[in-house]
């Protein structure tokens, strides 16, 4: 038998199969640029993977076809296949595990925190002028025994007007009109609706003070706001006397100004205190002879202050033969904008932080 000489040896196909593969394995880099492409490479490892080495590869199939051929060539198409394919096995599993590795290592770097880096510093925030002033009031009252009573900013005319004894026409309302809802209630226009609040709901005897916003119908200028604060004072008791308010303010400006402050009482008028008074004390800041801060008076206005109108105490159902009481009230803005030597009081209510950051 002889050979027959024009048979050809079939076709290795390893070769075709490498070239494939190492073309499309070319595409994979070793340091890639982000993390996303290198996770991105891994997966896409995995599809080269199956491609040339799962069930369904070429070379699968050939390996399948390998008892088909020639015993004489089988041993040598053998031996490429299995050559390739450990080649292709070897070449994914180094790529793998340098992706692997620069995926680690990224992560590492990603979640990694440089302690050294100097830190942010918080800015603190502090309280406002007004607030401080007006703890420094409570303190101070509330060391001498007073309660601190808050109370509704949206008020009706009874406990506005009527209730501190100034009747509808009564021209008491003019210089406190204010700002009124559409269904018969208004922004209240003083801290005195407390005192009715206060002894409504705590009978008598009662002290407390109450600071707190009102409301007024005014046009801004350097010394007024359409809406400020006030602290109201209220006392009442078995036989309190003017003596008591008397002795309660001056204590009261000696321990917010200093033992040396003098207080001023000038006859005044309020419907809901008789008698009334005007309360002054002496300039925090020159003592007496006049500058500046007190407009060369040598006094600074207090507030307004009297015996409790008894028509008051009736309107909050306290016994006016058992009960007397006296009451003062406050501006808190104002007295702030003189300690302060603020020009314009304003500045209290534009929160400009260049201002506000001064009274750290
Ligand atoms: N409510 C008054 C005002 O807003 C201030 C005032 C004066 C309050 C005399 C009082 C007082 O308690 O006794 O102008």
């Amino acid at each position: 038998m002889t050979e027959d000489k024009n048979q050809q040896a079939p076709e290795n196909p390893s070769e075709r199969i490498r070239k494939a593969f190492e073309f499309e394995f070319e595409r994979f880099s070793d340091s890639p640029e982000t993390l996303l492409a290198a996770e991105d490479q891994l997966k896409k490892l995995l599809d080269l993977e199956v491609k040339f080495l799962g069930k369904k590869s070429e070379l699968a199939a050939q390996k399948k076809m390998i008892g088909n051929i020639d015993p004489k060539l089988r041993r040598d198409f053998a031996l490429t296949f299995q050559n390739l394919e450990k080649h292709i096995e070897q070449s994914i599993d180094d790529k793998r595990l340098r992706l692997e590795t620069f995926v680690l290592r990224a992560r590492v770097a990603r979640e990694s925190i440089d302690v050294t880096i100097p830190g942010r510093r918080p800015r603190p925030g502090h309280l406002h002028p007004i607030t401080l002033m007006r703890q420094r009031i409570e303190d101070i009252f509330v060391s001498l025994g007073y309660a601190v009573e808050d109370d509704r900013e949206i008020e009706t005319d009874f406990y506005n007007f009527d209730a501190l004894n100034i009747p509808e026409g009564h021209p008491a309302r003019d210089p406190q009109d204010t700002f009124y809802t559409t269904d018969g209630f208004a922004l209240r226009s003083q801290t005195s609706t407390v005192q009715i609040h206060a002894m409504q709901r705590r009978g008598a005897p009662v002290r407390m003070i109450a600071p707190g916003r009102v409301f007024r119908r005014d046009t801004p200028d350097p010394t007024h706001n359409p809406m400020f604060y006030q602290v109201e004072g209220l006392c009442v008791d078995r036989g309190i006397t003017m003596a008591h308010l008397k002795g309660t303010l001056a204590e009261f400006v000696h321990r917010l100004f200093g033992p040396q402050t003098k207080t001023r009482f000038r006859p005044s008028y309020f419907p809901f205190t008789e008698p009334s008074a005007e309360v002054d004390y002496s300039c925090f800041s020159c003592g007496g002879p006049g500058c500046r801060i007190c407009k060369w008076s040598g006094w600074i206005e207090l507030g307004g202050s009297g015996m409790v109108h008894p028509n008051v105490l009736r309107a909050a159902n306290v016994d006016t033969e058992e009960f007397t009481g006296f009451a003062f009230g406050l501006g808190i803005d104002r007295t702030c904008a003189r300690i302060y030597q603020l020009d314009d009081i304003r500045l209290l209510f534009e929160n400009d932080v260049r201002f506000l950051e001064q009274f750290r």
